[in-house]
């Protein structure tokens, strides 16, 4: 018998005590907007200016009482591309989306309209928004589309004001680039840079906020692994180039450069770099040591998004072939399978995990979206096919390897104590196997084998 990819990783996942405890707030069968009135939403269904099927959440962000949601314009037929919701109105779980910051700004005139098509945003703590731009229309409809220079798009979240358009110059893009994913270091609110990945040719393009201005910065570990491409998500089997992707940012460290958490999304490893690195190509050049290589995170386990919650340290990831959404402690120095902690994992609600967020509030936020069947069959308008989860971050991990309180420090070496005890009873029995046990099934094998060891001990 084959293994399926979830057996096959259980030694990442053994951490997990099956806690799964997101919630999920919002879900979409297919996306609507609000349109200005029902017959402007007629006309634009009749003119093909809105397409339901064509349009996937792909990016999220929350920010006091809204969460964002950007619609890559993959296909035609996506009348926003980057949109909100209301968090406090609760009348539905499927709300309609309303266009960011403005309808008018999504206009597609005879010119480029203000915001094209970004992939994800985000709200940094100086309450300014950051949209990545990737510039590109119906990239997926060859004979429709159309390209504009991707671009850094900046608003002030208190008045939806535009602060600053920012085009990427012309040499810092190159002919496959695709920019998808954006971090921000913004522990100054003037002094702010903003990493933003190039998943299509392997580069971080730095913008600094002081200087509004722009580099490009490349290493061989941005680039995919080519033992790695190859994915299966929901009997949809495919090969992905993809570059650098999850980029994750820690707070300031002791000398007040953060840390870059980084990995291609075709690659099983996750790398790091200080941003003190980052901040001048030249340095960059001539430290190539300087990107280090935390570990892997064994076979089967490309990731695609990734975020660090600042307050807690902890790195949480997607896992694309597992439908699961995993994490590590940036304060653990090993970046091994075994310190990998469980979040959620469900092969029908988490099937592609598409971003991931902590918001100020200290709650985790994942959008799924079935992106795979999307791009290579068909989506299913009868099924619940998008979902927002969110829950507390202590919740999320706790009883996981990324648990911060000290109780699970204790409980992890008592629990791998008693595991050897029993692997170690286990294995004499009959061979060795790997399982996942809630923690408190052990409650009473611990206590069984304290009396035990007194017992021998004597
Ligand atoms: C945090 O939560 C409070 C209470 O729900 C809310 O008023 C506030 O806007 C939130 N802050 C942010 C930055 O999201
Ligand atoms: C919606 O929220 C309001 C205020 O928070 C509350 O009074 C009301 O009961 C909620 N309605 C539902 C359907 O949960
Ligand atoms: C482009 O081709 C796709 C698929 O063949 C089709 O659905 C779409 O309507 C076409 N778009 C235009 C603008 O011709
Ligand atoms: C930033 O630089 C761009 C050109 O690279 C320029 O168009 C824009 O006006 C500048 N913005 C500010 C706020 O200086
Ligand atoms: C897809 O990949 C999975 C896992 O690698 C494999 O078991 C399955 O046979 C493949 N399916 C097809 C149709 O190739
Ligand atoms: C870090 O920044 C703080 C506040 O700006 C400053 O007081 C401190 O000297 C800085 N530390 C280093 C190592 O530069
Ligand atoms: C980058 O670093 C080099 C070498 O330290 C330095 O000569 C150069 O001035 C720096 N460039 C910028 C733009 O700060
Ligand atoms: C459990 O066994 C492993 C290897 O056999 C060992 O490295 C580890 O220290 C043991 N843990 C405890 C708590 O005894």
């Amino acid at each position: 018998m084959r293994l399926s990819p979830a057996l096959a990783l259980l030694p990442l996942l053994h951490a997990c005590t099956c806690m799964d405890q997101l919630h999920i707030l919002y879900e979409w069968k297919q996306l609507d907007y609000q349109f200005p009135s029902e017959g402007a939403r007629q006309q634009a269904l009749a003119s093909k200016e809105f397409v339901p099927q064509n349009n996937i959440p792909m990016g999220l962000e929350v920010y006091e009482d809204r969460l964002f949601v950007t619609v890559p314009r993959w296909r035609s037929g996506v009348p926003a591309s980057l949109n909100y919701i209301s968090l406090t109105d609760n009348s539905t779980s499927s709300p309609k989306l309303i266009p960011y910051p403005s309808w008018a700004a999504h206009a597609a005139g005879a010119s480029r309209p203000e915001i094209v098509s970004p992939f994800r945003v985000r709200a940094d703590r100086c309450a300014r928004l950051w949209v990545l731009d990737s510039g590109k229309v119906a990239s997926l409809e060859p004979n429709a589309s159309t390209t504009y220079p991707p671009a850094i798009i900046v608003y002030d979240l208190k008045t939806d004001n535009l602060l600053r358009k920012y085009i990427i110059p012309d040499d810092q893009v190159k002919q496959d680039s695709g920019f998808a994913n954006i971090a921000v270091e913004d522990s100054d609110c003037e002094n702010t840079y903003a990493y933003a990945g190039d998943v299509g040719k392997g580069g971080i393009v730095v913008y600094s906020w002081e200087k509004n201005e722009s580099w490009r910065i490349t290493h061989h570990y941005f680039h995919p692994d080519p033992l790695a491409c190859d994915y299966s998500v929901k009997g949809y089997n495919f090969s992905w180039t993809d570059a650098i992707f999850g980029i994750g940012i820690s707070g300031p460290n002791a000398d007040n450069f953060s840390t870059l958490y980084f990995h291609p999304m075709s690659s099983y490893n996750e790398f790091s770099v200080s941003t003190e690195y980052l901040r001048n190509t030249t340095v960059a050049d001539e430290n190539f040591n300087a990107f280090k290589v935390l570990g892997s995170r064994g076979p089967n386990a490309q990731s695609s998004v990734s975020f660090v919650d600042q307050k807690t340290g902890v790195l949480f990831y997607s896992l694309v072939n597992l439908n699961a959404v995993a994490c590590w402690r940036t304060s653990n120095k090993d970046y091994t399978m075994k310190n990998q902690g469980r979040i959620y994992m469900n092969e029908e609600t988490m099937v592609y995990p598409t971003d991931i967020k902590v918001d100020y509030n200290n709650s985790l936020w994942i959008l799924s979206n079935r992106m795979p069947i999307w791009m290579y069959g068909t989506l299913d308008p009868n099924e619940v096919n998008f979902r927002v989860f969110s829950a507390p971050v202590l919740d999320a991990i706790s009883h996981t390897a990324c648990d911060v309180t000290p109780r699970s420090d204790i409980l992890d070496k008592f629990v791998n104590k008693i595991k050897n005890v029993t692997n170690d009873i286990k294995s004499r029995i009959k061979g060795s196997s790997a399982t996942c046990v809630h923690t408190s099934y052990y409650v009473p094998i611990i206590v069984l084998s304290w009396f035990i060891a007194q017992f021998i001990a004597k």
